[in-house]
Formats: C-alpha cells, sequence, structure tokens
C-alpha cells in the first residue's frame, strides 16, 4: 500500500462498502474468552450499542455477526474492520494530519496496537491482559480519522476508547481528552467490568495502554531494574551487590517478562515460574531467559552452580508458581528475594491459573465453569502464601509487586495479616509483607519526586534517539554535580542506565527511551531536547511523557501511594488534580482511568503526553506542565508526613520563589497515647 492510499484510508474512517470477514488467525496471541455475564436483554442492547457505528444497511449483516462475536468471544471487537495496512508506529510525516500535535498521537497511539508491541493486537489489547487502546476497530478508525482532520483549535473527546467528538476550543488546550472506565464509584467491582465493558460502554484502559503511552518493554524492564536494585540494597547488610543471590517470582508476560532481563541487569539469579508455554518460548526466543526448566530437582541443581559461580542468569520453571515455591519450602532452599507478578489484578478471568490442574484444564474450567475457577485459584493463593511464609521465616525479604498480590491472597484467606489498625474491610488492613512501593519505591524515588519519564522520536529515526540519549546524560551529570546527597544515588543509577541502554537493545515499536527523573531533571532535559528541536540537531516532534505509575499521578492504596499512612491512601484526589492541572498547563493530551496495575476499582491513575516543536509555546508549557507534574504529588505526600518528601518540597520552595505548599507540623505522640 502506498502513502498516500495510507493516508487515504486513514481520513475515510469506517469504509462505505464493508470489507471482507476477517479470518481468525491462530498464530497471534488473542485475549481470552471474556466472561459471559449479560442477559438475554443486555445481549441485544450490547448489539444495538455496536451498531451505531454504522449506516443502517449494513446491519443485517453485522448484528449477526456482532452477536456471533459476543457468543463466541465474550465481546463485540468487529474484526471485520481490522485495517489492511500495518500498524505501527511510522514516522510523523506519514500521517495525515493538520495539527502536528495530533500527528504526534497518531504516532504514538498506533504504537500501542503494533504486533510486535501489543498482547492482543486483534482485541486492541496493549498489555496486562485486558488493557485496552479502544474496544473494538470501530473506535481505531474514527478516532484516527478525527486525528488527521481536527486543527489546534479543537480537542477531541474520548470516552473509554469511544471518539465522542472533536469540539471547538483554543492552541493551548489538550488535543484529546481521555477517560477510561470512570464509574460511578458503586458500580466499579469486577463484575462491572465484565458487564459495563461487554456493553460497550467503558473499557479498562491500564496505564498506558488506553493513553496511548506504552513504549514496549523498555519501560518495565527500566522500573523493574530499578526495583531489584533497590531490593538489593535494602537487604545488602554492607555486602556490596545481588551476585550469587537468588530472585524468585512468577510471570513471564507483557510486564512480568521484564523480570529476568532485569534481574539479571541487577546481577542476581532470576527464577521465574510461567504457566503458559507460549510466554515462556517468547521471553526464552527473546534471550530474556537465559535456561527452560521443566523438571524442578534440575532447577534447583542449577540454582546451587548458579549461585557458587555468581552468575547473574535468568532461569525459567515452566510450570504453575505454587509447586515451585512448595518444593523450595520443602527443601528449604535459600532464597533472599521473592515476589510474584502473576495478573492478580485479574484475578478470576484469567491473571492467575490455579495449581494441581494444568494450564489447559484450567483454561477450560474458566470458561465451564468459573464459580469452581475462582475456588481454586483462592485455593492456591492460600497454599502459596504458605511456603512464602516458610521461606520468609527462613530470611528471604518478600515484597508485593503492584499486581494486587496481598490484597488477593488476603480476600483468598491466607495467612497474611497483622492485627488491623483501623476496623472495616481495606481500612487500617496491616499485611506481614510490604509493598515494593511502601518499601522501596515510595522512600527512595517518589518522595524525592524520582519517576518514570519517557520520550519518543516521532521521526521514528535512531539517531534522533541517540541524540536525545546523550542530551539527557549531559543534563544529568551537571546536575549530579551540584546535586544533595539525598537524591545522588538515583541519579547515578538513572545516568548508568541510560549510558548502558543501548547496549541493553530494548527499543521495540517506536524509538522511545526512559529514565527516573525528578521535577529538575525532567525540565531541564526537556528543554534542552526543545532546544535541539529548534536548531535542527533533532529532525522531528519529540513527545515527552510518562508512566502513569508515578510521584503524583496515581492513587492506589496497595501500590503507588501505598507508603501514604494518614489515612488518605483511599482517596483520589491527588490523581484527578493531576490530570486537571496537567490539562490547563500545557498538555498535548491528558488521560484519566479508573483500574490500571492492581485492578478495576482499586485505582484512579492519569498521564499526559507533551508534544515538543522546538518553539517557545512548548517551552513555556513544559515548564508549567512538568513543574505541576511532579510537585503535586510531592506536596500531598508531604502532607501526608513523608519526611522525604518534605525535605523535597521545602527544597522547591527555595527554589521557586511562586510556591507556596502547606506543610504539616509533627505532633508529639506522648500527647496521643494519653488521649483516649
Ligand atoms: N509493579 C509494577 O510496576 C507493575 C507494572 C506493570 C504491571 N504490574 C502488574 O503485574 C501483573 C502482571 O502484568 P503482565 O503485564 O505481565 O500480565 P500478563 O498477564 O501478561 O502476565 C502474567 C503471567 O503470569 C502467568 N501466570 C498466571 N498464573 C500463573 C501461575 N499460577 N503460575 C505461573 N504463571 C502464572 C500468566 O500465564 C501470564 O503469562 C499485573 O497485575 C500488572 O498489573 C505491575
Amino acid at each position: 500500500m502506498t502513502s498516500k492510499e495510507f493516508q487515504k484510508i486513514i481520513k475515510h474512517g469506517i469504509p462505505d462498502k464493508l470489507p471482507g470477514v476477517r479470518t481468525y488467525d491462530v498464530t497471534l496471541n488473542h485475549a481470552p474468552k471474556r466472561k459471559d455475564i449479560l442477559s438475554h436483554e443486555e445481549k441485544k442492547l450490547a448489539v444495538k450499542n455496536a451498531l451505531r457505528y454504522f449506516p443502517k444497511k449494513f446491519h443485517a449483516v453485522l448484528a449477526k455477526e456482532f452477536a456471533e462475536e459476543l457468543k463466541t468471544y465474550g465481546r463485540i471487537y468487529m474484526y471485520r474492520f481490522r485495517p489492511d495496512y500495518k500498524i505501527y508506529a511510522r514516522p510523523i510525516g506519514e500521517y495525515p494530519f493538520k495539527s502536528k500535535q495530533a500527528g504526534a498521537i497518531m504516532h504514538m497511539l498506533s504504537n500501542n496496537l503494533d504486533y510486535a508491541v501489543a498482547q492482543h493486537p486483534h482485541e486492541l489489547i496493549t498489555y496486562g491482559g485486558n488493557g485496552a487502546v479502544f474496544q473494538n476497530w470501530a473506535q481505531y478508525l474514527l478516532t484516527m480519522k478525527y486525528l488527521a482532520t481536527m486543527t489546534d483549535e479543537q480537542t477531541l473527546v474520548m470516552y473509554s476508547g469511544h471518539p465522542l467528538g472533536i469540539f471547538p476550543s483554543h492552541k493551548d488546550a489538550p488535543r484529546i481528552v481521555v477517560t477510561n472506565g470512570m464509574m460511578i464509584p458503586n458500580y466499579s467491582k469486577q463484575d462491572d467490568w465484565e458487564k459495563f465493558n461487554a456493553l460497550g460502554v467503558t473499557q479498562y484502559g491500564q496505564m498506558t495502554a488506553g493513553s496511548f503511552m506504552y513504549i514496549g518493554p523498555q519501560g518495565i524492564v527500566h522500573g523493574t531494574t530499578i526495583t531489584i536494585l533497590n531490593a538489593g540494597r535494602k537487604i545488602s547488610k554492607g555486602e556490596p551487590d545481588l551476585a550469587g543471590k537468588v530472585f524468585v517470582s512468577s510471570g513471564l508476560g507483557g510486564m512480568s517478562g521484564a523480570q529476568p532481563k532485569a534481574a539479571v541487569i541487577a546481577g542476581a539469579i532470576a527464577v521465574i515460574a510461567e504457566i503458559n508455554p507460549k510466554a515462556t518460548h517468547t521471553r526464552h526466543s527473546q534471550g530474556w531467559v537465559d535456561e527452560v526448566f521443566s523438571d524442578l530437582d534440575k532447577l534447583i541443581a542449577r540454582i546451587d552452580i548458579a549461585r557458587n559461580k555468581k552468575e547473574a542468569v535468568s532461569l525459567a520453571y515452566q510450570g504453575n508458581i505454587v509447586d515451585l515455591w512448595e518444593k523450595f519450602a520443602e527443601k528449604n532452599i535459600k532464597i533472599e528475594l521473592g515476589s510474584d507478578q502473576t495478573s492478580l489484578h485479574n484475578p478470576f478471568a484469567g491473571g492467575y491459573y490455579p495449581a494441581g490442574i494444568s494450564f489447559e484444564e484450567g483454561k477450560k474450567m474458566l470458561a465451564e465453569n468459573p464459580a469452581q475457577f475462582k475456588t481454586e485459584v483462592q485455593k492456591s493463593l492460600v497454599r502459596q502464601v504458605t511456603a512464602i511464609n516458610k521461606l520468609v521465616s527462613q530470611g528471604m525479604y518478600f515484597f508485593d509487586y503492584g499486581n494486587a498480590f496481598l490484597l488477593e491472597a488476603g480476600r483468598a484467606g491466607a495467612d497474611l495479616f497483622l492485627p488491623s489498625l483501623v476496623l472495616g474491610e481495606g481500612l487500617g488492613v496491616r499485611y506481614k509483607y510490604l509493598s515494593y512501593v511502601q518499601d522501596i519505591m515510595g522512600p527512595m524515588c517518589f518522595d524525592f519526586g524520582f519517576g518514570p519519564f519517557r520520550w519518543v522520536c516521532t521521526s521514528a529515526d535512531p539517531k534522533d534517539l541517540e541524540t536525545t540519549d546523550k542530551i539527557a546524560i549531559k543534563v544529568l551529570e551537571t546536575i549530579y554535580k551540584k546535586a544533595p546527597e539525598e537524591i545522588k544515588q538515583q541519579l547515578a543509577d538513572n545516568i548508568h542506565w541510560i549510558k548502558e541502554a543501548q547496549k541493553n537493545k530494548l527499543v521495540v515499536g517506536s524509538r522511545a527511551r526512559i529514565l527516573y527523573a525528578d521535577a529538575e531533571g525532567r525540565i531541564k532535559i526537556a528543554k534542552a531536547f526543545n532546544d535541539a528541536i529548534r536548531k535542527k540537531k533533532i529532525s522531528a516532534p519529540v513527545v515527552l511523557g510518562r508512566d502513569h505509575h508515578d510521584v503524583s499521578g496515581t492513587d492506589s492504596p496497595f501500590r503507588e501511594t501505598a507508603n501514604i499512612y494518614d489515612g488518605s491512601q483511599f482517596t483520589a484526589d491527588m490523581a484527578v488534580q493531576n490530570f486537571v492541572g496537567d490539562a490547563f498547563r500545557g498538555a498535548t493530551w491528558v488521560s484519566l482511568h479508573n483500574g490500571g496495575g492492581v485492578g478495576w476499582g482499586e485505582v484512579i491513575n492519569g498521564g499526559f503526553g507533551l508534544v515538543l516543536d522546538g518553539t517557545k509555546d512548548s517551552e513555556r508549557r513544559l515548564k508549567s506542565m512538568l513543574f505541576w507534574d511532579v510537585n503535586n504529588g510531592i506536596a500531598r505526600r508531604s502532607w501526608a508526613r513523608n519526611k522525604e518528601a518534605i525535605f523535597a518540597i521545602e527544597r522547591e520552595m527555595k527554589r521557586t520563589k511562586n510556591l507556596k505548599v502547606t506543610l504539616p507540623n509533627t505532633v508529639d505522640e506522648k500527647i496521643l497515647d494519653t488521649l483516649l
């Protein structure tokens, strides 16, 4: 297909003539069949809803087809409308657009649906099993058409993948405002997602899937490396590094698949269990897993060798994580670090497979007897925790890795709880183990403002990425020289990371880079990129963004805000304020999501995209928006009495005259002890 034909199709949107029926491509990874949850009348409503996108003349044919899709897959994806052209992050100039900002968004959005990047591309799922970019292909076609035709005086409004329309606005307004999964709070349980997603009126956007900010595996490899490195520092007791130490976890999927690679970068021995042979094969053939074992005794013998030689190596166990933990517990194997990264944000719909039955039997049970499947999942979680508890009693450090493991295992009745501080479900619950944010990422990174800043070169040219890497290193090294002791380690880790980034070959899809930086680092790097674009040292606009999993972007009591202890961890003001504040300070697009990471109803998170095009307008926007985007969260964390955040916001107030943050007064605990 020529570039002209591609542009014509994009501008056309939904075709006038019915495209041919698509065959189901069995060579691709597909979303599992979703729960059959709608009543007879609701199924009719789902089909009626889907038909809204099409002219009447198609209805007789499509109604039948959509009803069949709903029956077979539990959702209406409108497979027939999947375009013929290859979807990937093309150089920005290949897209048709009137607004360069909209062109940059098309580049980002397309990356989320690239076959090399997305987990279930035909179901428009980027990662995490249900992290959707759109609910169906009609939404994709319409959105691309709107982006191709809109101007810088318009804003596209998106409700959970559905493009509501383009509305008049102004050049400083966001080009897109995205909301995903926003529900009336009482309708935000897991089955509500199943039901309202099947009806076609909402979706689970995960964090970076439905916000067009996913950059492939690099983001998660970097985040996991930083986490494992810092976890290693926590347990090191004077030993210099992770050499010869064993890290055990589960999952070789979209995000979890980063664990073996990251652990090896951090110098450890990784042992990761994976139940799905396809997922194991993918990571093994990619070189992220060095060796695969299905015999536990052989695996244990191999661990011994690696430990003695202090090898940095990744070993996969093809099987259920419960079997792995139970074997290690039975044989008293020494494990230094433990975690879990099965998809427990989605525990009873295929995110976690129960022990005692094969993967195939598990899938069958899920489709035919979901109630029994749920019981088996809960039994497995209890067994898993029992084995983990034994290894912890022998010295292992276990942490929850942001997948709702403690939450779901606790709900299943596992032996996990310390006495509650306050009665009531959720409130004041204390687990025996901490989440990685409570112990590692919160105090070491987020409270200082360090979080996953990223950028994408819309030229798709590796040379531009190389230029941006060099600029970022220079900026960070300059900051490092004058940085206070408290943040030197984080800066050093990230300077090292970016120097090694090309060697680690983590670019899949768009030309993207990630590193952890604070407000000062993010603003200075962005300003330097903008200058370089103006001077034509970078050939096309650069998109800035971040993971929602950040300082200010996410309110999630068992993850990003797990180290907030004033009760406000169950509120979502910070994330909502962040989204709104970014929108009026110059973001090119903003997004607000229910769900992401730990699951529907458990988290509110938001993010942004900011297009740098070398202009003064870009410079004004980046300074204003990035400052707020980080300092909002630090201010909130400092109000929650987090000492690292108080340090960071006081430092910022000294630098920034217009900033006045309400600081907490400390209370003498003795006054409280005798009070009630
Ligand atoms: N901490 C973070 O920064 C972070 C980041 C991203 C995702 N997450 C969370 O981590 C989880 C995993 O994300 P993902 O994208 O890898 O999901 P995924 O569904 O792609 O991968 C999970 C893998 O676990 C495997 N699995 C399920 N049950 C198993 C069992 N009993 N034994 C062995 N393997 C089993 C699955 O087959 C799957 O391959 C999600 O809940 C996600 O929200 C955390």
